[in-house]
């Protein structure tokens, strides 16, 4: 569970890093994306072409602009995928450095589409510490690496007292992929979600405790930056 979360708070944290990043919702049976980025509509139209909404430095995309929840519920996979499609193909993104995709739940029809759509650089695996949550994370693991997709690795969000921790540890050894960190349980992660403000972004208040997750967030998004620019190199044949 996290998901959406980590996928606003890495596109943020990235985009505070100074990258040119998009951020596209492709879970269509529930985009939460908007409400987590604090945008309920997009700009008007170039002619035929959307334009993405812009929220905390990041051009956003879902396809909760478009269509109705209850709508979408009853797609078919081609319905899917020409929605999809035109999410990633009739906007004004512009040059970007990173494209955060926010993927459903599951390994489905919205999957295959995605990774079919775009040239997917890599996929990041968000687990709770636990065991239920960790046998799903490795499901997404032979997912991605089913489409051909490389796993960058594997993220545990609530950690802490309540779920403990070190569930997506041992899942990224045994699976043979990178740690990439945690994300402390914190009530003002969600809390803030719900208001549309990624707590990646928040500044510290005096007096009150600092913010672990915040933190957690920033370091997150500087391992995957790294973790990528890795990937990239020795994709083009670097380093050999
Ligand atoms: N580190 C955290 N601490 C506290 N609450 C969190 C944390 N991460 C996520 N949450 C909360 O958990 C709930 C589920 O998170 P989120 O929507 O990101 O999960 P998801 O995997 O995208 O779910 P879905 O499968 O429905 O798409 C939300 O209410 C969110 O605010
Ligand atoms: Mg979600």
């Amino acid at each position: 569970m996290g998901k959406s979360t980590v996928s606003v708070n890495l596109a943020v944290g990235l985009a505070m890093a100074g990258a040119a990043v998009g951020l596209l919702d492709a879970d269509i049976y529930g985009p939460n994306v908007p409400t987590l980025m604090g945008v309920d509509e997009l700009p008007p139209p170039e002619g035929e072409t959307m334009v993405p909404a812009l929220a905390h430095g990041v051009k956003v995309m879902s396809m909760g602009f478009l269509v109705g929840r209850e709508e979408a519920l009853v797609w078919r996979g081609p319905m899917i995928h020409s929605a999809l499609r035109q999410l990633l193909t009739e906007v004004v993104w512009g040059e970007l450095d990173y494209l955060v995709v926010d993927l459903p739940p599951g390994t489905g029809d919205a999957q295959l589409s995605i990774a079919q759509l775009v040239p997917l650089s890599a996929g990041v695996v968000v687990t709770t510490p636990q065991l239920l949550s960790v046998s799903d994370s490795r499901r997404g693991i032979t997912a991605f690496q089913k489409l051909n997709v490389p796993v960058l690795g594997i993220v545990e969000n609530m950690s802490g007292d309540v779920f403990g921790s070190g569930g997506g540890e041992r899942a990224a050894a045994e699976m043979g992929v990178p740690f990439l960190g945690r994300i402390p349980l914190d009530p003002r992660v969600s809390r803030m979600g719900d208001e549309g403000r990624p707590v990646v972004g928040i500044a510290d208040t005096p007096g009150e405790p600092p913010f672990a997750s915040r933190q957690a967030f920033r370091d997150l998004a500087r391992s995957i930056a790294a973790a990528l620019s890795v990937l990239q190199f020795q994709s083009s044949g670097g380093g050999r």
